[in-house]
């Protein structure tokens, strides 16, 4: 046999690296070779999920969600990670699921900017990625779960209006507002209250509780020593509702002031609202249940929707104990 040519050794190797990596895979289609590997209940695809933290209930509902879920499929192994809150830790630990060789990726990110890399270099890499709840920035995902924000700040803010009756002085608590929910939970609320067409609303105190109960009390405690009046508190999430009522109780204020929150677990803000600590409360479903939904339909081969929008529902002092009232 004639030696081998440069030419002919570089064609081998082409082709032996074609033939490791597999024919290019799209979107939904994870590669040929992992298909005849994995996705048996002998040997499952490799689900990692990676979660912000597990600090508060919402979280950990999140995850209990997308457990009980993926449980019912056998040919699923889910790989848990939690980053305590910490958005580098959160990046490492992607890194390491990629490294883990996943089949696909669920996150959902601390904070959209230090979170898009890890996110979309898994992508690159032809690993169907599912962004739950927070956002990243840019495309590079394959799809998006998540309630639309904006529209739920809003409806907090038309509430606002109609249980002040178009007045009154207001503190608004807000989520992280580097994550894209803080943002969006504002915008809204400041859309649905039409300042302009309301001259007697006035938004007294803002302040960033970063989603954090112990925060949100904090911060509520200054709005309290400032402000001689206040008549709503909005929270951009249930924990923090709670931390300012708090806050308002050992002021001996908790009766002048109504508070309004986002997240409606039942077991947290469902319940706030049948004690009468809350007025008010909007959910936010965790989106558990439909990432795994997508999950298996993506490494079935199938495409899903760059965008999942899930509903909203509202609860009230008046409509709690029927379950709340869906909200078109
Ligand atoms: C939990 C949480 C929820 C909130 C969501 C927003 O970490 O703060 O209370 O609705 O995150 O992403």
């Amino acid at each position: 046999m004639p030696a081998p040519t440069r030419a002919t050794l570089a064609a081998a190797c082409t082709l032996a690296l074609w033939a490791c990596k597999g024919p290019a895979k799209t979107d939904a289609a994870p590669s040929a070779t992992a298909q005849a590997q994995r996705g048996t209940a002998e040997s499952p695809w490799l689900v990692g999920m990676s979660q912000c933290n597990l600090g508060e209930p919402w979280r950990v509902q999140m995850n209990a969600d997308v457990k009980k879920a993926a449980e019912k499929h056998p040919n699923l192994k889910l790989v848990f990670k939690d980053a305590q809150n910490d958005s580098l830790r959160q990046r490492a630990q992607v890194e390491e699921l990629v490294a883990q060789k996943i089949d696909l990726l669920i996150i959902s990110p601390k904070e959209a900017a230090p979170l898009t890399q890890p996110v979309a270099e898994a992508y690159k890499k032809k690993i169907p990625v599912i962004v739950l709840d927070r956002a990243v920035q840019g495309d590079d995902y394959t799809t998006f779960i998540g309630a639309d924000n904006v529209k739920i700040g809003r409806e907090a803010g038309k509430w606002a209006v109609k249980a002040l009756g178009g007045k009154g002085l207001i503190v608004e608590l807000k989520g992280l507002m580097t994550s894209t929910p803080g943002q969006d939970r504002n915008r809204g609320f400041r859309e649905g209250l039409e300042l302009d067409k309301h001259p007697g609303l006035e938004v007294v105190f803002e302040a960033d509780m970063q989603w954090l109960e112990p925060n949100a009390r904090k911060e509520m405690e200054s709005a309290l020593t400032t402000r001689k009046k206040i008549d709503l508190v909005y929270a951009h999430n249930d924990p923090g509702a709670h931390g300012a009522y708090l806050a308002a109780k050992a002021a001996g204020r908790e009766k002048e002031l109504k508070l309004v929150g986002i997240d409606a677990l039942p077991h947290e803000g469902v319940e706030y609202v049948k004690q009468g600590i809350l007025d008010a409360t909007f959910l936010y479903p965790t989106g558990g249940a439909e990432a795994i939904d997508s999950a298996l339909d993506l490494l079935a081969g199938k495409s899903v929707p760059k965008k999942i929008v899930l509903g909203t529902r509202a609860f009230t002092k008046e409509n709690v104990s029927q379950g709340g009232e869906a909200i078109p």
